[in-house]
């Protein structure tokens, strides 16, 4: 049996084999479409050399290059995360975002955010398909820090972006619910331990104080929500408890969880990096339990961002979120606001002038980023064009995030990032999932009501 799912590629296009660690099946793939199939381990020569597969995917091949090049270079942004503040209440150790803009910034005036949202809106009209509203994430640093402004700016623009909030928590109280939740603004909050001791090693205010309690009130008062999430940010402190913190996230009703690698772009972050096969052996042992979750009680808790690897492999165009691509996003899909109306390719970026593309409210705004000297290297990275991943066979899969953490901790945009053997592991697995039938359990219902079967063979 060959078992295979689709996505793109060139003249005389060949496939490669890859172990991935399963007991009956290995795949073939071609990288640079990232068509991948599975295959009978025993039969590996022949599906490579020659024979149906291979022919079916040549005649293919091409229609799936063209789709993968569309995804990678033919976007258009349809998103933008905006930072009404620099300042949070909490001094996350691995926060991406300069402790002195945390600790001292300034606030974007009322009237600020509000011309902003208006040129935003301006620019996202000229590119987007009408009828289809741009995301707008207020991100950072702690947005509810600026909730009378951020709160009249949703209202001001309620027509116009689908709004999302991400926030500590801390300032979440019930009034703040009522708002968000009866505008329908998806709410993220973040949680690094399943108890105090475990979240206090990463998470605590300016004076050291806890804010674990906080936070689970504040996901007690979202219970019942449709549109909330929590974001773990995975490091050496949490660690050995992912699979307590998925049983907590189950039992408090999360829909969405995104277990994340601590993004190592500023220096603090490097201080908690787990090693990749740690992160690996801690990730894929929570992953497990999320299933034995839903298949004991049939519900299931979404991990966003393993679901996206999943989908990256099985549809590419259905990705939700732009890390595990290359380009990635930033510039690209989404960008950045920050408070001083700087634009940036990606929040990641903020901390880091020589990628301010310019400001919203100077001339040429946004198009003028795009095309920016700034911009350009985060645009144009591309996993094709250096070593070692222009010989990997899932560098399509995974996308070598990320460029800020590439760029700042190993020297280059043209480096890997940190979580280079965590990944490859992790595409290992989906497959395996994949392999064994099991993968729809861990993705969104009715994640491909909107997809295209391009390759089918059994
Ligand atoms: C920068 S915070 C801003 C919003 C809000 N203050 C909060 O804590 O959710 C957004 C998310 O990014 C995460 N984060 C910050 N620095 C990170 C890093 N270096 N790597 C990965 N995630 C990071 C935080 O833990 C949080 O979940």
């Amino acid at each position: 049996m060959t078992q295979t799912c689709a996505s793109r590629a060139a003249a005389r296009p060949a496939l490669i084999p890859v172990d991935i660690g399963h007991a009956v099946y290995a795949a073939v793939t071609d990288p640079d479409t990232a068509f991948w199939a599975l295959v009978d381990k025993t039969r590996i020569q022949e599906e490579v050399s020659a024979g149906p597969l291979l022919n079916s995917y040549r005649e293919k091949a091409e229609s799936f290059a063209k789709e993968l090049h569309a995804l990678r270079f033919e976007l258009t942004p349809s998103g933008v995360y905006l930072n009404p503040t620099e300042r949070c209440n909490l001094n996350c150790t691995y926060c991406y975002l300069p402790g002195e803009q945390r600790s001292k910034g300034s606030h974007m005036s009322q009237d600020k955010l509000i011309a902003s949202l208006a040129r935003l809106r301006d620019y996202f009209r000229s590119v987007m398909p009408e009828g289809r509203k741009p995301r707008a994430i207020f991100h950072g640093a702690e947005p509810l820090m600026n909730k009378a402004a951020v709160f009249a700016a949703i209202d001001a623009f309620a027509d116009d972006f689908a709004f999302g909030l991400q926030t500590n928590g801390t300032l979440l109280d019930d009034e703040a619910v009522a708002f968000l939740t009866s505008r329908n603004v998806s709410i993220g909050l973040s949680l690094d331990g399943p108890v105090a001791g475990i979240t206090d090693a990463t998470r605590q205010t300016w004076s050291g104080r806890s804010v674990h309690q906080q936070v689970l009130a504040a996901m007690d008062k979202l219970k019942g929500y449709g549109s909330w999430s929590v974001i773990t940010t995975c490091t050496t402190e949490n660690l050995p408890y992912l699979t307590q913190m998925v049983e907590l996230f189950h039992a408090k009703e999360v829909p969405t969880c995104m277990l994340n690698t601590v993004r190592c772009t500023l220096p603090g972050a490097r201080g908690v990096k787990p090693a990749d096969a740690d992160m690996a052996k801690a990730f894929f042992a929570a992953m497990d339990r999320t299933h034995a979750l839903y298949r004991e009680t049939g519900r299931k808790l979404m991990v966003a961002n393993f679901a996206n690897i999943v989908i990256g492999i099985l549809a590419p165009t259905a990705r939700r979120l732009m890390c595990d691509i290359s380009p990635c996003g930033g510039g690209r899909a989404f960008f950045a606001l920050a408070a001083d109306g700087g634009l940036y390719p990606c929040s990641e970026f903020i901390g880091l002038p020589r990628f301010n593309g310019g400001n919203l409210h100077a001339a040429g705004g946004v198009e003028a980023a795009l095309t920016s000297e700034a911009f350009r290297p985060v645009i144009t990275r591309n996993v094709d064009q250096f070593s070692p991943c222009n010989g990997c066979a899932i560098r399509h899969f995974c996308g070598s995030p990320c460029p800020a953490e590439a760029a700042e901790m190993n020297g280059g945009m043209d480096k890997i990032g940190a979580f280079c053997d965590f990944y490859k592991e992790q595409v290992n697995y989906a497959l395996r999932l994949i392999a064994d039938g099991k993968a729809n359990d861990y993705l969104w219902d009715g994640w491909d009501d909107d997809t295209e079967t391009t390759f089918l063979m059994q």
